[in-house]
């Protein structure tokens, strides 16, 4: 099965998406490492360029791509947006278990305060920015999400060990129902 991690900036998709794939011995893909290396860019530089809207369509892109090319058995891990587009849920379902990593504003600044590599942050009002994308999209994560894991204030064991038993109950649930 495929895993999918979703979540805001900073919730960890990376970390934990690595360290999965070690656990379960599946290939880990990034979406944004994905389209910064079919774009030649980095993720900043398509904000700069061509801007946000570009860039979500190059997530679409990446989903269908991966959709394709039949990805199967990897980790995913997903840019903070990418249920912005709406098109793009079904797509996410189709490719696997989506588990959305949720956290807190609170949780997001401490970790990316000193971050420089995401355009979305990078204004004087950042904690406000936050809160305000975080209130935008919390539904959105939460209407494309088969399984839903809390990582404040959690050990990346735990968070690896809820993401492993979680999935798995619905991957089996999912499989049944693609057999009935
Ligand atoms: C974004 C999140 C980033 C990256 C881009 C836009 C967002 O990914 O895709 O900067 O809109 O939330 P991470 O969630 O990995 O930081």
């Amino acid at each position: 099965m495929n895993i999918i991690l979703i979540g805001f900036m900073g919730s960890g998709k990376s970390t934990m998406g690595i360290r999965l794939s070690y656990r379960m011995k599946q290939p880990y893909i990034d979406t944004d490492k994905y389209i910064e290396r079919r774009a030649g860019r980095t993720i900043s530089e398509i904000f700069e360029s061509e801007g946000e809207e570009a860039f979500r369509r190059m997530e679409t892109e990446a989903l269908e791509a991966l959709l394709a090319d039949g990805t199967r058995d990897h980790v995913i891990a997903t840019g903070g947006g990418m249920p912005v587009n709406e098109a793009n849920h079904s797509l996410l379902k189709s490719l696997g278990v989506v588990v959305w990593l949720r956290i807190t504003p609170e949780s997001v600044l401490e970790r990316l305060a000193s971050d420089t590599a995401r355009p979305l942050l990078q204004r004087p009002d950042r904690e406000q920015v936050i809160r305000d994308l975080m209130e935008e999209r919390a539904p959105l994560y939460a209407k494309c999400a088969d399984v839903i894991v809390d990582v404040d204030g959690k050990r990346v064991e735990r968070i690896m060990d809820e993401i492993f038993t979680k999935s798995r109950g619905v991957w089996k649930r999912k499989k049944r129902m693609r057999h009935e």
